[in-house]
């Protein structure tokens, strides 16, 4: 048994995400942790909500509500909608908690005696009409790159450039639209991760098994500079954790708080201790801390391709600064961007399916299963609904939902509701378990590789294997001449539905569920394929579960295509 630590890049609080978030992160390191728990292994897996920054705060002044209000509505409608998705997180915890503010005063508090931060004056804009500084989204303007007019404060969305809010040509705040702005000086921190340049390369370098997409936007932000300039860590805003030097104040950082992207993977830390406080869980050291037993921890990180430079760069500089024994991540699988019906996702929007929409459409089960089995690994992929019909009716209902109701209906009308006694195995279940040994094996090495479309396509060959030999078999003719043997090739197929119960699970835990609770057993995760088709012995009581999986219509593919075109407020 091996220890597993696993976290799902934390979503921004700001809204109900779209499918492409899903599958992006969340829902694969889902896939995993499930999957590792069922081979028995000991898994940690955490997600948050990311709370603090300017999207947070300019959607909390567009609801009309108290920010802190907001993301504790927020944060119950997301954990609400996690849960619908069947998303196991151990903890599901919050960036802007206790815990959160106290670990990162703290870091800071270390890099400085580290020597790795840096006080810098810097020029800000100021809006004389809102009486405050306006950072990163607060002000919009012109790009002084593309002359995109709406470009914001950090970035232009047109042509992608970061900037600096006084790059911007003609700006304003996007608080009061006032163009009464002046620049000023003001002091902030800065992170020196440019002292950590190689000591990163090498890192990196040593990764060789990590997936492509992953290791070279760290190489091309390591070989570009861009990413490892030092960095300001402060924001001149109300919300978010103030700054201070571990549990003193900071002189000169009044009124300041760190950056949004300095305290959000911290939270993957302190989200442990969340678990603990909460009760879930004994101690988060040993998950954390490399002094306290983490060497022994297997730490997996999950998130799309834009928060890969975070994550491989400057989260593990600051794991590196601290030269504390905290743990550095030994695994970082990372998606590229799933796009909807020929464009974009967007949720300014409205284009494309919500997670709270999506699970008002159809039960979890078959979004999961199509988002996963169609994970943006190697390339960006599009959700078209043609797509989405097509498969969901051909791999669930057909091949598995099928398979699951004329076995249980068939053994139902000829046996009786228990698992039928006689007749030998020949060829026929010879083939059957050399096949579904070596599919077994397959699909186990991609899931432990992270391999997400690989191994549903393994999952979706282990399903029609059953349907091929049924089919062949063909106990309803066989049962004319020859009852035994239709009775062993149906004993088979209701083994097979509580194999696939077990196998499905990390992709479709609920209807793993039904065909489990159906065929009225457990079971742990095979060793052995010949074993696992017997371990539902003759006698043994069964039901007829409701079909796994309806169809959707042509009728309803038309109606949502049209739905989700494009038009949510
Ligand atoms: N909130 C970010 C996003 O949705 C992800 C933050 S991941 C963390 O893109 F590392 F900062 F936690
Ligand atoms: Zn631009």
């Amino acid at each position: 048994m091996a220890r597993h630590l696993i976290t799902s890049a934390i979503p921004y609080i700001n809204g109900i995400k779209h499918l492409g978030n899903l599958i992006g992160s969340q829902l694969p390191a889902d896939l995993y942790a499930r999957y590792l728990r069922g081979r028995g292994h000991d898994v940690l897996f955490l997600c948050a909500t990311d709370e603090h920054g300017t999207p947070a705060e300019l959607a909390a002044a567009k609801a009309g509500k108290p920010v802190a209000d907001y993301c504790a509505e927020m944060h119950a409608a997301q954990a609400k909608i996690a849960d619908g998705f069947g998303l196991s997180f151990d903890h599901f915890g919050r960036s802007s908690s206790p815990q959160n503010h106290a670990l990162t005063q703290s870091f800071a508090g270390r890099l400085l005696e580290q020597g790795l931060i840096r006080e810098v004056t810097e020029k800000m804009v100021y809006s004389n009409a809102d009486g405050r500084f306006l950072p990163d989204r607060y002000i919009e303007g012109t790009c002084p790159n593309c002359g995109f007019e709406d470009a914001r404060g950090d970035q232009c969305d047109h042509c992608t450039k970061q900037l600096d809010p006084t790059d911007l040509i003609d700006a304003h705040s996007t608080i009061s639209g006032s163009k009464d702005l002046e620049v000023r000086e003001t002091k902030h921190l800065y992170l020196r991760q440019s002292e950590l340049k190689d000591k990163l390369a090498d890192w990196i370098d040593s990764k060789t098994d990590w997936p492509i997409l992953t290791t070279s936007i760290a190489k091309k932000w390591l070989t570009d500079g861009d990413g490892l300039q030092d960095r300001g860590i402060t924001r001149d805003l109300d919300w978010g954790v103030p700054v201070k030097n571990g549990e003193n104040d900071w002189p000169g950082m009044e009124g300041k708080v760190f950056y949004v992207w300095f305290d959000a993977p911290i939270e993957y830390i302190a989200c442990a201790q969340e678990w603990v406080d909460a009760g879930k869980g004994a101690d988060w050291q040993s998950w954390w801390r490399t002094d306290a037993g983490a060497n022994d921890v297997r730490y997996t990180q999950f998130m799309g391709k834009d928060n890969v430079p975070f994550h491989t760069l400057s989260f593990p500089a600051t794991i590196m600064g601290m030269d504390q024994d905290w743990k550095l991540v030994d695994y970082i699988k990372s998606f590229n961007y799933l796009n909807y019906d020929g464009g974009q996702f967007s949720t300014s929007r409205g284009r494309g399916v919500f997670q709270d929409q999506a699970l008002e459409l159809l039960p979890a089960d078959y979004w999961r299963w199509w988002l996963l089995s169609h994970a943006p690994e190697s390339s960006d992929a599009e959700f078209t609904w043609e797509a989405f019909q097509t498969d969901a009716n051909k791999d669930l209902a057909d091949v598995l939902g099928n398979f699951v109701s004329r076995i249980t209906k068939f053994c139902r009308s000829k046996f009786d509701e228990t698992v039928p006694d006689g007749g030998t195995y020949g060829p026929l279940e010879t083939t059957l378990i050399d096949t579904l040994s070596t599919r077994l094996q397959a699909y186990e090495t991609h899931m432990d590789n992270v391999e997400v479309r690989k191994a549903a396509a393994e999952l979706r060959a282990i399903w029609v294997a059953g349907n091929e030999y049924l089919q062949e078999a063909a106990p309803w003719s066989t049962i004319k001449e020859d009852p035994a043997q239709a009775a062993c090739q149906v004993r088979i197929g209701l083994n097979l539905i509580r194999l696939y119960g077990i196998l499905s699970a990390p992709f479709i835990p609920e209807a793993a569920k039904t065909m489990l609770t159906a065929m009225n057993t457990s079971g742990n995760w095979p060793d052995d394929i010949a074993e696992s088709l017997a371990a539902l012995p003759a006698g043994h009581a069964f039901s007829v579960p409701e079909n796994l999986f309806r169809k959707i219509t042509d009728e309803e593919r038309e109606d949502w295509a049209e739905r989700f075109a494009g038009t949510r407020d």
